[in-house]
């Protein structure tokens, strides 16, 4: 078995300590607005997050998507850009990477995750098909529904419940899966929806005996499985540091692995792969493939270049191939892990175990006297933003939104707000701000009552609502 070369000072000595695998050689100036001039623009914004300028933002956690740092490496190949409408040997470029690290055969580019995620849906979902999955995702579910399929969560139970330690909450329940496949027949699944990390539960993370477990089960019913593979690097960080097997396993070998068990992926790379844009599919089976290669050319662009320049393919191939650095990965997960530790110690109420590119507080236990339907994880996010600018985003019962049958709410049984933090972008000295400020809006929660919505936009309405504060 490959093992890890130590590199950093911590691995070499055998110390705790690590650090970022980089040294900052550009920076970008931020500044904190005063408070009222914070009330003013949370207020314009709808008390959402996501209307808020940026430029009105002090540290922003609203999403670790699309925001990481470049290296030098990706900025020199933006320099490298072939943009050739067709045949670009960026696309090649960024083909032979997908190939060589995911292993999957056949690749089609797209401009971000959901551009994937409309292709997949639209390539094998039967109107009236079930999908089962690993928690949903808003955009993924969405697209299919779209497509007339229909998603059922197939997570364990302890993936709902925010205090519940388990190691790898991201898991499908074998025995729900197997309950649905009795209830509906294998040929009414469309495909199997699996995410590592799960972003909604978390950012928790799937364990490889559950995929192999997964993969056998699939096997035997002629199911195929189709991977979300957006922060699937940081999904294989857990399987090193909490599956003996894999202590010492290059992340490189365990994603190879993990992904050997599925039948393709989608991928948002503007995660795991370290670039402002971008995204791709990538399948094993050739009529797949030969689906999605056509269906691009109507969304997305021709099928080398996907909606992306050839200079941002540059960038993503090369980020493709840093992003599975094992000194990167560690000290992006564990900068995560010290904000983390910093609140628990504080006693501040947040899923546990801390996930992979985020805090995600649990704004029910937070705000006790605000009922779900006054919106307790929107009305966090507001007082973050007061507090300190800190920019963070719900994800509880605005993100899951209504049931396409009934119109009704979903009411998610986690009601979290999330602070994303964006690769290689900010310091500890940020993260000790961060949690400074949510420790004073956690000591000043009796004071806070919760928001009505006045606004709801039929799609993604995190994106969009607006809303009022309740008195
Ligand atoms: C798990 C997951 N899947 C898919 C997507 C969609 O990707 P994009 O925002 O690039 O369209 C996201 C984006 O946040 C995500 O977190």
């Amino acid at each position: 078995m490959a093992s890890i070369k130590p590199r950093t000072m911590g691995q070499q000595f055998g110390r705790r300590s690590w650090a970022e695998p980089w040294k900052i050689k550009m920076v970008e100036p931020i500044h904190m607005i005063s408070r009222g001039e914070r009330e003013q623009a949370i207020r314009e914004a709808g008390y959402n997050t996501f209307l808020l300028s940026s430029a009105d933002v002090y540290i922003d956690l609203l999403t670790d998507s699309g925001t990481s740092a470049m290296s030098d490496r990706q900025w020199a190949g933006l320099m490298m850009g072939d943009e050739s409408y067709a045949g670009s040997r960026n696309f090649y470029h960024l083909e032979s990477a997908i190939v060589s690290t995911y292993g999957y055969p056949f690749v089609v580019p797209t401009h971000q995750g959901r551009g994937a995620e409309h292709l997949i849906s639209q390539a094998l979902i039967e109107p009236g098909q079930y999908i089962p999955g690993n928690m949903y995702f808003t955009t993924t579910r969405l697209h299919q529904e779209l497509a007339g399929g229909i998603f059922v969560d197939v997570i364990i139970d302890e993936a709902h419940n925010p205090a519940d330690p388990h190691p790898f909450k991201g898991n499908v329940d074998l025995n729900k899966l197997e309950a649905l496949i009795v209830r509906v027949g294998a040929d009414n699944i469309a495909y199997v929806s699996l995410a590592g990390t799960v972003n909604m539960g978390g950012g928790q993370p799937v364990s490889m005996a559950n995929v192999k477990e997964l993969r056998n089960l699939c096997d035997q019913q002629g199911i195929r499985i189709y991977l979300d593979a957006t922060r699937m690097v940081e999904n294989c960080f857990f399987i090193q540091e909490r599956e003996k097997a894999y202590a010492g396993v290059p992340i490189a070998t365990i994603l190879q692995e993990f992904c050997s068990y599925t039948d393709g992926a989608w991928m948002s790379a503007k995660k795991d792969n370290l670039v402002n844009i971008g995204g791709w599919l990538a399948v094993n089976h050739q009529d797949v493939f030969d689906l999605a290669c056509n269906l691009v050319v109507v969304y997305e662009g021709l099928h080398t270049y996907g909606g992306m320049s050839g200079r941002d393919m540059e960038a993503l191939a090369i980020g493709i191939k840093e992003a599975v650095d094992d000194d990167h990965v560690r000290s992006r997960v564990e900068q995560v892990r010290y904000l983390g530790c910093l609140l628990t110690e504080w006693g501040v109420p947040m899923v546990q175990p801390i996930g992979g590119h985020a805090i995600f507080l649990d704004a029910r236990t937070f705000y006790p006297h605000i009922p779900q339907e006054h919106f307790p994880a929107q009305t966090l996010a507001t007082e973050l933003y007061l507090d300190s600018g800190l920019r963070s985003m719900e994800r509880g019962n605005v993100s899951a939104g209504r049931d396409p049958e009934t119109g009704r709410n979903r009411y998610p049984a986690l009601e979290l707000t999330r602070l994303a933090i964006p690769r290689r972008v900010y310091t500890q000295a940020h993260m000790d701000v961060v949690a400074e400020s949510v420790k004073a809006v956690y000591d000043s929660r009796q004071d806070t009552s919760g928001l009505k919505m006045v606004h709801e936009p039929k799609y993604l309405r995190f994106f969009q609502a607006r809303f009022e504060p309740l008195v």
